[in-house]
């Protein structure tokens, strides 16, 4: 693995499992050395990226940058009406702050010098889709509900970060797998999924306002 040439290596140390997140408590996910006991260090003055569990008080702060990064996963011909309504409905503040209270989500936050600029929505229950359900061949699964980082952001390593702690988080709850559903045509996260192990298993639509989407079923096995 090469290192970013800003940000170096990624890394998450400790469990993710049963942290409870309070305020302004950061669990350690720094860019630059790592030790080969797993530690973490901070090395040639690069930013750290911190990943840690967001809590109620992030709520508006993710709900900014779900709202400046879902446009980037929705297909050419997509309206800014339906994105709109799309993330009136569901990425606003207000949901999001029942997704942090919702006792089956797990919302990771990757932070750059004290900014949120990228999150990961997961949510821990069987797939409600009779169609995927019989997919998914992992079980039980997480299923990776969001996974968006701010431009300024990609081919960083944030992406990579978060994808460890929702991976070690499941793994520690004994889940056998991770399963999304990702545009046909969002070319740049398909190829970043499969670089983390997932492959594509199934097909799905997804509702955006008045259009309807066909998206990728991919799982990956832990
Ligand atoms: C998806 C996302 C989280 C991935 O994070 P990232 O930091 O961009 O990922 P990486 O740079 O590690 O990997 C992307 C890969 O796609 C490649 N790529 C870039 N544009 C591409 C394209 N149009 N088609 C195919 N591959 C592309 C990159 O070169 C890179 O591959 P490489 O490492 O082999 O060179 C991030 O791009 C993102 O937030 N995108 C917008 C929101 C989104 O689409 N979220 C996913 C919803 S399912």
């Amino acid at each position: 693995m090469t290192p970013h040439p800003r940000l170096g290596f990624s890394h998450i140390r400790g469990r993710w499992e049963d942290r409870v997140p309070t305020p302004r408590q950061a669990i350690s996910c720094f860019t630059g050395g790592m030790n080969t006991t797993g530690s973490a260090t901070t090395t040639g003055g690069r930013s750290p990226v911190i990943v840690e569990r967001a809590g109620i008080w992030d709520a508006e702060a993710v709900a900014d940058v779900a709202a400046a990064t879902f446009p980037l996963a929705c297909p050419p011909g997509s309206t800014r009406e339906d994105i709109a309504s799309f993330v009136d409905e569901t990425l606003s503040a207000e949901r999001f702050g029942d997704y942090l209270t919702d006792p089956l989500r797990i919302v990771f936050k990757a932070c750059l010098d004290g900014e949120i600029v990228g999150y990961l929505m997961a949510v821990d229950s069987p797939p409600t889709d009779p169609g995927i359900r019989a997919t998914i061949t992992a079980s039980p699964s997480v299923e990776i509900s969001k996974l968006y980082v701010l431009p300024g952001a990609h081919g960083s390593g944030v992406a990579a970060a978060l994808m460890d702690a929702i991976v070690e988080c499941a793994r520690s709850r004994g889940r056998s797998g991770l399963w999304l559903g990702v545009n046909r045509q969002n070319g740049r996260a398909q190829r970043f999924y499969a670089k983390q192990g997932f492959t594509v298993v199934g097909s799905r639509t997804f509702v955006v306002g008045t259009q309807t989407h066909a998206d990728h079923v991919m799982q990956r096995t832990l």
